[in-house]
């Protein structure tokens, strides 16, 4: 049992997954993940915030009934309707028959389309700016679309200056016994957050801009997200790194992804890897695509400053495991990168040269640097490597003042 108090009358009461092997099918969780619900316990009604996943509900009425036996919930208030959240939704109504679902037009529809929950009186709509007292306490209801589906919205209780933010500052990582920051160690939280924001809300980044831009100005000591830890000591720490992950600033550094049948792409990665390093970077990120993790490849892409990929021809296209990371970068509409790329065409000239040249201008990311090798990474002169290293080496310094001057 996972149950805390965050601050008077707000609690803790989600769960763990240590089970799922991925989430949403597609992202590993190597140290499993939360799924967040919080009590709020006013003087005269009781709002539960968001569910869990169906599979921990058994888990989750036992902490909901360790802090609120012998009181009815009076509102369940949906912040996101992604079932990781929603799921328990069914098993809530029916457990507490007088319960009203607290959401905007949006979720309600949802609602209905995932639950079959059909009775108008079931529902409080509200919509951006609407308050609902509680006793001592009120929530106040933020619109904010599309963080991270179209009906994400968030619920703020100023008399606690507590705001719970949906997926908004949400990380992988199950809760290894203390909830709020200050209490833990947070470091591996901090780097599933990259992986997190990359994977999951990457696409959304001019969207969370605006919902940080709707919260300035408003006083918050807890941010309580629906995934990881409760963030209270480290709020500017995860504020900073969501606001540059969101508006694609990155920080200094190397990414290297490559794909390579038979070692000689690979060899030409290691060459320009090996100059970079003589020209003073110091991080310097090499993914084999056929091996690592797209989830790994997609955070690092995003965190780091200059992107480099590689690859093999393939029936006349990019390396399948070089183009599947494309697609995730394009769908996650990447941008202000340093770019540059590195192939081999073997016998199909121009190929991959066309494929990478169409990605960048589809893209607008410029190629700073091309290298194209024949068969054999020999083909790449020690001139080659070190031209295409001082041109990226150029091309970093360049994107670091900008980025500087726009700070
Ligand atoms: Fe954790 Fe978008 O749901």
């Amino acid at each position: 049992m996972n149950i805390q108090e965050i601050t008077k009358d707000i609690f803790y009461v989600g769960v763990n997954d240590r089970v799922k092997h991925k989430f949403e099918a597609l992202w590993p969780l190597p140290f499993g993940v939360s799924y967040n619900s919080y009590i709020v316990a006013g003087l005269e009604k009781v709002a539960l915030i968001d569910t869990v996943c169906i599979e921990e509900v058994r888990e989750y009425f036992n902490n909901i009934n360790a802090i609120a036996a012998g009181r009815s919930i009076d509102y369940l208030v949906v912040n996101h309707m992604e079932p990781d959240h929603s799921g328990s939704i069914p098993e809530i109504v029916m457990a507490y028959p007088d319960i009203r679902i607290v959401g905007n037009s949006k979720t309600i529809d949802m609602i209905k389309g995932f639950y079959h929950i059909e009775d108008p009186d079931r529902y409080l709509e509200i919509k951006d700016g609407v308050t609902l007292p509680l006793g001592g306490l009120t929530l106040k209801f933020f619109l904010t679309p599309m963080v991270h589906w179209p009906e994400t919205m968030m619920t703020y209780v100023a008399e606690r200056e507590v705001i719970f933010s949906g997926d908004a500052f949400g990380t992988f990582g199950s809760l290894n016994g203390a909830v709020i920051d200050k209490d833990m160690e947070t470091d591996t939280y901090i780097n599933e957050m990259y992986r997190y924001y990359s994977n999951i809300v990457g696409k959304y980044g001019r969207f969370v801009v605006k919902a940080l831009d709707k919260l300035s100005g408003t006083p918050i000591s807890y941010i309580c997200p629906t995934h990881g830890p409760v963030w209270n000591e480290k709020i500017p720490e995860v504020t900073s790194l969501v606001s540059r992950l969101a508006s694609y600033k990155s920080e200094p550094g190397v990414v290297i992804v490559y794909g390579s049948m038979y070692g000689n792409t690979a060899e030409v990665a290691e060459m320009i890897a090996r100059q970079l390093a003589q020209r003073g970077v110091k991080r310097i990120i090499i993914h084999n695509a056929s091996h690592s993790e797209m989830s790994d490849m997609i955070r690092d892409a995003f965190h780091y400053q200059t992107l480099i990929v590689g690859s093999a021809t393939y029936s006349m296209r990019l390396f399948p495991p070089v183009e599947e990371f494309m697609n995730a970068m394009e769908t996650r509409e990447i941008k202000n990168k340093v770019f540059a790329t590195f192939g081999n065409y073997t016998w199909a000239a121009g190929a991959v040269t066309a494929k990478l040249l169409d990605y960048s201008e589809r893209m607008k990311l410029p190629i700073s640097a091309s290298l194209i090798i024949k068969q054999s990474s020999s083909e790449a002169t020690p001139k080659d490597v070190e031209e295409f290293a001082d041109t990226v080496v150029e091309a970093m310094h360049s994107a670091s003042e900008a980025d500087a001057d726009s700070i």
